[in-house]
């Protein structure tokens, strides 16, 4: 049903001079905030022609902390109150570049409960209210667009939203974190340790603020959590998401993974299964070297639908950086620019993220899941400790698919045993690790990662 609100919002509209450009105000001018401003400068024509009209940036609310330096982001519309852009009445649309629940979350009511369209990249926000401020938006009558919130420049929102409004959506998953992924990367390719590859994603303008985010598979989990509720319309909470991050994945791992022929990939998994459930993951995992995603290098996200009608579908691009992100959220505006000309505000309804049509879905037990494993357990160099960790892994139904054992170093001490397994529990194995773990002759707690096939 339709929220009677919406045409007494349109009614208190005023009307919009016809020829006026569409009046932009933009609360951040940050890494993606300088992109933003970029984009509309040098490809001011193009987007002209394409939108039909002009676009026009009138203030900019800059923090304290923006080094607000680039010549894209002219002095003169910088200020540092939101409330003389939220008090202005000729900015139509606010763009929200700002990042994090607050004061982000309330600069975007305030702006929607002042009539104003709002286009923003923020997935912490989304994840947590995204179906309040959906409702708030529609109630006024305002749109509320995001595409920049997931994939960066990669137009997963739109597929969902409207390419794929036709089919019954199966499963998405893919690499959603660009800083992860370039982690992962570096350390494979160059041999670089984690923090000087961190470092790297840092200055390249890939990480976010505070990099636990990225690192924890939180900022995964929160497009995990978009993903999910507009492929389902289901009412999830980012918590729900079976969440590691990449913090604990050693050089070791992947060298060895490569030794067995596989790279070592940050993924996110939403899949429905059958009687409604969904299963929710984001953690590192094994993946065949020559599978699509092993090729997806660097801060390149790739997420891969599966419609029941539309079988495999990928997209793949840059899922991070300030260009690329800008390139949603200019084509954002660009969209609610188009139905602010056709007097059309809330065309493309978000109504799988509205409250009340969102639906409780039961959330799979993660210790259910079944795939292989890659295992890797670091013994003191005793007689014994190989046959009593495989004695360990068959009382609990892991069955052993190939195992190598490093040669003993001249120096002594630790002694890595590496496993890949067949088809085990997820609750098996992490039983039995406690298990093995708990041995006088295992030196540090062993290392698990899942295999992910296809
Ligand atoms: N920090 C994010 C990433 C930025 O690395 O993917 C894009 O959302």
């Amino acid at each position: 049903m339709v929220s009677s609100a919406a045409p007494r919002a349109a009614r208190e509209r005023r009307a919009r001079p016809v020829g006026a450009p569409i009046v932009v105000g933009m609360l951040g001018a940050g890494v993606v905030g300088e992109g933003v401003l970029r984009l509309l400068r040098d490809n001011a024509a193009t987007i002209e022609a394409r939108l039909g009209g002009a676009i026009r940036v009138k203030r900019i609310i800059a923090r304290r902390e923006d080094k607000v330096r680039s010549d894209a982001v002219p002095a003169g519309l910088v200020s540092f109150d939101p409330s003389e852009l939220l008090s202005d009445p000729e900015i139509e649309v606010v763009v929200e570049v700002v990042g994090g629940l607050e004061p982000a979350g309330t600069l975007v009511r305030r702006a929607i409960e002042a009539g104003k369209s709002v286009v923003t990249a923020n997935k912490a926000l989304l994840a947590a209210h995204g179906h309040e401020l959906i409702e708030l938006a529609e109630a006024r009558g305002v749109d509320l667009y995001f595409e920049a919130s997931v994939g960066g420049g990669i137009p997963i929102i739109r597929v969902l939203r409207e390419a794929l409004a036709s089919d019954r959506i199966l499963a998405v998953r893919g690499i959603v974190n660009g800083t992860s992924n370039y982690i992962l990367t570096r350390m494979r390719d160059e041999r670089v340790g984690f923090d000087a590859a961190l470092r790297g994603a840092q200055a390249a303008g890939y990480a976010e603020a505070d990099p636990t985010l990225d690192v924890s598979g939180g900022d995964a989990a929160h497009k995990l959590t978009i993903l999910a509720t507009l492929a389902w319309g289901a009412k999830i909470d980012p918590n729900q998401v079976d969440t590691e991050g990449i913090t604990a994945v050693d050089g070791v791992d992947v060298e060895h993974a490569e030794r067995f022929g596989y790279v070592i990939k940050p993924l996110a998994v939403a899949r429905e299964h059958e009687g409604g459930a969904l299963e929710l993951r984001v953690h590192p995992a094994l993946v065949d070297r020559r599978s699509v995603l092993a090729s997806v290098s660097g801060a390149l996200n790739a997420i891969h639908v599966e419609g029941a009608a539309l079988g495999p579908c990928l997209l793949s691009g840059a899922g991070a950086g300030a260009l690329p992100t800008a390139v949603s959220v200019v084509s954002d505006i660009v969209d609610v620019g188009r139905n602010l000309l056709a007097d059309a505000r809330g065309r493309v309804p978000t109504r799988a993220f509205r409250g009340e049509n969102l639906v409780e879905r039961p959330v799979r037990d993660p210790g259910e899941q079944r795939c292989r494993w890659f295992l890797r357990f670091s013994g003191h160099d005793r007689p014994g400790v190989l046959a009593r960790v495989a004695g360990i892994l068959g009382a609990f139904d892991v069955p052993i698919a190939e195992l190598v054992q490093q040669e003993r170093s001249a120096a002594g001490g630790a002694v890595g045993i590496v496993v890949l397994t067949h088809e085990a529990r997820a609750r098996d194995v992490r039983d039995a690790l406690r298990e093995v773990d708990g041995l006088a002759s295992i030196a540090a707690a062993t290392r698990a990662l899942r295999i992910e096939e296809g």
